[in-house]
């Protein structure tokens, strides 16, 4: 199962890219495509093409085109599931200690991390930002790799 992620501009701008990363990492979970990018008008619209018309969209839009964003592609068991659980609810006042967005994050609209939110819209969301062959297949090894 993949998953797609975004790191956001504000992560970027506050220098947490690293943090955020091994979060993911440490739970075990593989990044198979990574890219540092800044996105276009129309990649930002067809990111958050299912909030048209609601009262957040236009800032929405404005915020995630402010700065340079981290793409991420996860790959895994349950790899959605588990990273929306490791990301933490929309509101970081809602997220979990110690998930991403309850560690890091402050208000809504600058929560971090964006993370699809089904198998559906992730493969969707990542072909926005990647093609196929960039998505790479290996094997994590924690015993061998010392
Ligand atoms: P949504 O898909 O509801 O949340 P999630 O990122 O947890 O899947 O919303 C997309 C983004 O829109 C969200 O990460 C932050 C922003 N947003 C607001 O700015 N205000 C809001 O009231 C909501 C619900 C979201
Ligand atoms: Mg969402």
């Amino acid at each position: 199962m993949r998953e797609f992620a975004m790191i956001k501009p504000n992560a970027v701008r506050r220098g947490i890219v690293g943090e955020v990363i091994s979060k993911l990492e440490k739970k075990g979970l593989k990044i198979i495509g990574m890219k540092l990018l800044k996105m276009t008008s129309s990649q930002s619209k067809e990111l958050y093409k299912e909030h048209v018309g609601k009262d957040f969209y236009e800032k929405l839009i404005e915020f995630s085109l402010s700065g340079p964003v981290v793409a991420l592609v996860i790959e895994g068991p349950r790899a959605i599931e588990i990273t929306r659980h490791i990301v933490g609810k929309t509101d970081p006042l809602k997220a979990m200690p110690g998930s991403i967005r309850g560690t890091y994050g402050l208000s809504v609209r600058k929560n971090v991390i964006h993370a699809s939110d089904s198998e559906k819209n992730a493969e969707r969301e990542l072909k926005i930002f990647f093609d196929e062959n960039e998505l790479l297949n290996y094997e994590l090894d924690y015993e061998n790799d010392l």
